[in-house]
């Protein structure tokens, strides 16, 4: 859906969407498409990438803020479309923070012993609750998926291994009314629309995003300069350019797909990997920082080794 068909929906342009966001299209689920079929879609993809098999996965884990039914998780019916009949496949809800929180609890799973490979999945219909009525919010959001394998390997203990390095992920519930969905099960007994106060969101991105980034670099001794890439949560050029421009990290190491995907929420990074894997950018040993801010407020980082 381009920035232009929104004209005769909303009182907007093209104009407006690209210079305050960087927006120029955004892919919105077909009629009957859910969550979970863009969710096996891109696992099946990373599957065939990575050379896996379901029979490989000790876990699934998804994150999502538009599941498709209250229960079960949406992982669960991904794991059955997959032929998984063991270990076991649950979801995490973080809205957009959601694919860092699921990839740090992913490397907690790794560290521990508890999984050997796992099956992390970034996937959203934020189409479905948007109020197509509001145009403060509505050209903002897209739909998508994307995923990763993560492996367990042997290292050193250097931040030369491959893999995640460090993983810091924060919180505050004081925050909540400034993005917010307005139904649920417990309250309203609906589904809701995204409510969001773009401006007090915009306000306490920056500041929040280099926190925590900022805990990457203090415990890696790692920095800026040692990035080959930075692939942010794609909320809004605005709010990255002024991220990486605050961290020093040059403007041709950030990956931006924003312009054609708008906010995928939990989706949004993988997608990112995904583009960037692909067009080859990203090459094994690369030293990558990921970083996303959303709903919650919820706001983390993950340092890794590609
Ligand atoms: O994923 C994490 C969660 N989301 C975010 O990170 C989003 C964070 N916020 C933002 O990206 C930006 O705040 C927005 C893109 C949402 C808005 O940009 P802004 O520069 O903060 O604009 P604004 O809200 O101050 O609005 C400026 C004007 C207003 O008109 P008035 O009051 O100045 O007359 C809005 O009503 O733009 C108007 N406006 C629009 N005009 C045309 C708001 N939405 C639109 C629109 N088209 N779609």
């Amino acid at each position: 859906m381009k920035n232009a068909d929104f004209e005769g929906v909303v009182d907007t342009s093209d104009e407006w969407i690209v210079q305050r966001t960087g927006i120029r299209q955004r892919h919105i689920a077909s009629e009957g498409e859910t969550t979970a079929d863009l969710a096996e879609k891109a696992a099946r993809a990373a599957m065939k990438d990575a050379g896996v098999t379901a029979s490989d996965l000790d876990l699934i884990i998804l994150a999502t803020s538009t599941p498709n039914y209250t229960f079960p998780a949406t992982a669960v019916e991904v794991q059955h479309r997959l032929g998984m009949k063991h270990g076991a496949a649950f979801d995490t809800q973080a809205v957009c923070s959601g694919f860092v929180f699921a990839l740090t609890t992913a490397d907690q799973f790794i560290r521990t012993g508890q999984a050997r490979r796992i099956l992390v999945i970034g996937a959203e219909t934020f189409s479905r609750i948007l109020d197509w009525t509001d145009r403060t919010t509505c050209v903002l959001f897209g739909d998508g998926a994307g995923a990763v394998i993560v492996e367990a390997s042997e290292g050193v203990g250097s931040s030369d291994d491959r893999g995640v390095l460090t993983c810091h992920l924060r919180s505050d519930g004081a925050h909540r009314e400034k993005l917010y969905v307005d139904g649920g099960p417990s309250t309203t007994q609906t589904v809701g629309c995204l409510r969001m106060e773009g401006k007090e969101v915009f306000r306490h991105a920056v500041g929040m995003i280099t926190d925590v980034i900022e805990d990457a670099y203090a415990a890696t001794g790692l920095g800026s300069d040692d990035l080959d890439w930075f692939v942010p949560h794609q909320a809004n050029k605005r709010i990255i350019d002024a991220s990486a421009k605050k961290l020093g990290i040059a403007p041709e190491k950030v990956v931006i797909t924003v312009d054609i995907h708008g906010n995928t929420s939990a989706a949004s990074i993988p997608l990112a990997l995904a583009v960037a894997s692909k067009d080859g950018r990203l090459k094994p040993g690369d030293l990558v920082l990921l970083e996303a801010m959303g709903g919650g407020f919820t706001w983390g980082s993950v340092l890794l080794r590609w």
